[in-house]
């Protein structure tokens, strides 16, 4: 069969072929022209803002750095039309294509890369893509205008590689980088490898320029062997989710995503020329980055790396998940809580032992159920991982006149058995205020649920910044909370109701609140005249809980003015006894707003709120707030794992 135009790949589907042998077929009916077609047309039909073109199959899986969203949301309602650098790999045989390229968002540029999964009948069945806010990156790539030549170039026939080889050498990469041993043997690197990060040459440069957020100025002046021989990228302590879907053997090229973790438990960073220096602020703390990488061979060698990447909340899955995570539950401990059923001491008391068990960094002293789970902001983790190694203090009850300790608070529910924890809490530099929810079940430990609010400052190096977010309407960059306020400590005045109904903390109150916040509006929630609330502890101009709600002075436009829809409302806990509800959700701000856009309205983007919200007589009186940003359309793995 001739090779087929671009114009040609939906015409061909013989049936016979199709029944008899479909991977081929996707082979025959789509070869590269074709593919690079499909790109076209995607990155033309997203600039349209109209997925209606496309040939896609009817459950068509659409990602956004990371999350499943609807197709036609998202980026489909901001997305510019793409720049002129575009670096395209081609997989006829798996019927898949993913192009490196650049667009604008609301006007800012950012780099973008697509793939699609092609079904053998020429429908696309995946589009995932990454965006990477990074207008200088952005830049970088348009001011190069096109690959380098030799990675468009076609290998002659005899000279190629098969896949799996591609695959298993491009895969030494990531062995070699994951925990980075400087005794490793790297020679899979060609001598004249050059790497790419997000547009930047990062390999053989000599400018000077410090790498990444560390200070050193000599790693990026070696070569890829070298730098890997220096050990100094063993702060990403675990690659994961390694997957290499587009391999364009005609180049000797792959395309892979994988997910990389880093613990936050490497503290130094090793010698390159000498001197070993502290890790820097942004690595106190877990830090999950997801990654693009395309690779080049020449012979059995890496010789060109072009990397993206984004970073996305510790721990979160690939929408497209590789190899298996490993258990992410507890074995079980032996231990049961002093009393069952848990009452209310017996539920703070609780409390106490788990803060006391991150802080040693030993789960394993719970008496943790069989199975038990443990999340962090969203995502499931394994004990041990996460807070249970970085959490170096945790403001505790009982020390109310230090001042490190002074903004935390206890609450149990024992009618479901539940304690949960709202305080400061500090990974090496790092401070964050933390929620927990801690469900006990049978005398022991069932669920831990950890959501933490890390400090987002920018010092030097880019700071401990979440990686290529925008501004969020507030921000907290560390600044003291001061005390927590004393009515989250107190109790409910008791009023000898006898209604058995009358509850101190009223069904439904939640629901409202976050209805309120989604239709901008306090109509319909009991807040009292005098509510106050903060957002990251801050006050947006001495605006009552009304006002806030309302969007009343606020400038431009109120707070969280142009926020849609409040997903994944969770209760954490109701305590009864003292008249405090905690909840989390999770703000959707598509950044659909008319121009001119503020900068934190530029992108779309997701909140995660946790609150903290005191209720005296029937009315809130006072909320907590803190909003940690997520990429548009995160979702709590409680609410997709039920
Ligand atoms: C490193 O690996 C290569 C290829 O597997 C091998 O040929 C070489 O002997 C190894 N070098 C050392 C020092 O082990
Ligand atoms: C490494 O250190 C030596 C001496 O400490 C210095 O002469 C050399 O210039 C340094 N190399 C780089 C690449 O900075
Ligand atoms: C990097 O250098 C700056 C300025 O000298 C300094 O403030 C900062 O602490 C250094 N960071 C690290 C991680 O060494
Ligand atoms: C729990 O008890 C079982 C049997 O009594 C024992 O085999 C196991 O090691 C114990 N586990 C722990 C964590 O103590
Ligand atoms: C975190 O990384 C360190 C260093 O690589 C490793 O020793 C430790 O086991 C990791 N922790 C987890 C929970 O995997
Ligand atoms: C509630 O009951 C207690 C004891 O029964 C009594 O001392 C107290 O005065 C009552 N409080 C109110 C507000 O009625
Ligand atoms: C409490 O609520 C239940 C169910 O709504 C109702 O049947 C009952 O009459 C109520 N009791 C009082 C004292 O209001
Ligand atoms: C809020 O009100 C207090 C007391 O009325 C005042 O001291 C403070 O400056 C006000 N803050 C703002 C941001 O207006
Ligand atoms: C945003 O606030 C303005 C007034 O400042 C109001 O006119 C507009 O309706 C608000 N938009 C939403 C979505 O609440």
């Amino acid at each position: 069969m001739l090779p087929l135009t671009g114009a040609a790949y939906l015409a061909v589907c013989a049936w016979s072929a199709l029944a008899l042998l479909p991977s081929v077929l996707a082979a025959v009916s789509c070869d590269r022209a074709c593919l690079e077609g499909h790109i076209s047309d995607f990155l033309a039909a997203l600039a349209a803002h109209d997925p209606s073109t496309l040939p896609t199959t009817e459950d068509v899986t659409y990602v956004e750095n990371g999350q499943t969203l609807p197709l036609g949301t998202g980026e489909w309602l901001v997305a510019g039309p793409p720049g002129k650098y575009r670096h395209t790999f081609s997989d006829p045989d798996a019927g898949q294509v993913g192009t490196i390229t650049t667009l604008t968002e609301n006007g800012v540029a950012a780099i973008y890369i697509v793939r699609l999964k092609l079904e053998p009948d020429g429908r696309i069945s995946q589009i995932e893509t990454q965006i990477t806010r990074d207008p200088g990156g952005a830049a970088l790539y348009e001011k190069m205008g096109q690959p380098e030549a030799v990675w468009l170039e076609a290998v002659p026939r005899d000279q190629r590689l098969p896949r799996e080889t591609l695959i298993q050498l491009a895969n030494r990469y990531y062995t070699g980088m994951q925990r980075n041993d400087p005794r490793g043997n790297y020679s899979f690197f060609d001598q004249d490898c050059n790497r790419l990060e997000d547009g930047l040459q990062t390999t053989n440069v000599r400018s000077g320029d410090a790498y990444g957020h560390s200070n050193d100025t000599v790693f990026a002046s070696l070569g890829c062997e070298a730098q890997f021989q220096t050990g100094f990228l063993g702060f990403v302590t675990r690659i994961r989710d390694r997957r290499f879907p587009v391999v364009d053997e005609e180049r000797q090229a792959v395309l892979a995503m994988t997910i990389l973790d880093h613990n936050g438990t490497v503290r130094v960073l090793p010698d390159v020329n000498g001197t070993s220096s502290p890790i820097p602020p942004y690595f106190d703390v877990p830090r999950t980055l997801a990654a693009t990488e395309g690779f080049r061979l020449r012979g059995d060698k890496l010789f060109r790396i072009e990397m993206t990447l984004i970073e996305v909340p510790y721990g979160m899955r690939s929408a497209f998940p590789g190899r298996s995570q490993g258990a992410l539950s507890s074995p079980g401990t032996n231990g049961t809580t002093t009393k069952n059923p848990c009452d209310r001491e017996c539920l703070l008391d609780v409390v106490g032992q788990v803060l006391q068990a991150l802080l040693a960094h030993d789960h394993e002293r719970l008496p943790l159920a069989r199975g038990a789970k443990y999340s962090e902001n969203g995502q499931f983790l394994a004990f041990g991982d996460g807070l249970w190694e970085t959490a170096s203090s945790l403001a505790r009850l009982g020390d109310a006149d230090d001042d490190a300790h002074a903004y935390a608070a206890h609450f149990a529910d024992p009618a479901t058995g539940t304690a949960a924890y709202w305080g400061l809490s500090r990974e090496q530099t790092t401070p964050g205020v933390l929620a927990l929810r801690i469900k006990v079940h049978d005398g022991q430990i069932a669920e831990i649920e950890a959501v933490d609010v890390r400090a987002e400052s920018n010092g030097a190096r880019g700071g401990s910044v979440t990686l290529m977010r925008p501004p969020l309407p507030v921000e907290w960059d560390g600044r003291s909370l001061g005390r927590l306020h004393e009515s989250f400590q107190q109790g409910v005045v008791a009023t000898n109701n006898t209604n058995p109904n009358t509850s101190s903390t009223p069904p439904g109150l939640v629901e409202a609140y976050f209805d309120a916040w989604e239709r901008h509006s306090s109509r319909g929630v009991p807040f009292a005249p005098t509510c106050s609330r903060r957002d990251n502890g801050g006050v947006q101009g001495n605006l009552t809980c009304v006002e806030q709600m309302d969007g009343l002075g606020i400038a431009p436009n109120g707070l969280y003015n142009r926020t849609t829809t409040v997903r994944d409302r969770r209760l954490l806990i109701a305590d009864e006894a003292k008249g405090v509800v905690l909840a989390v959700a999770m703000i959707d701000n598509p950044a659909t707003g008319q121009a001119p856009l503020p900068a934190t309205e530029r992108i779309p983007s997701t909140y995660m709120v946790p609150q903290l919200i005191k209720v005296t007589d029937g009315s809130i009186s006072r909320v907590e707030g803190m909003v940690k940003w997520m990429p548009y359309g995160y979702t709590s793995a409680w609410e997709t794992s039920g």
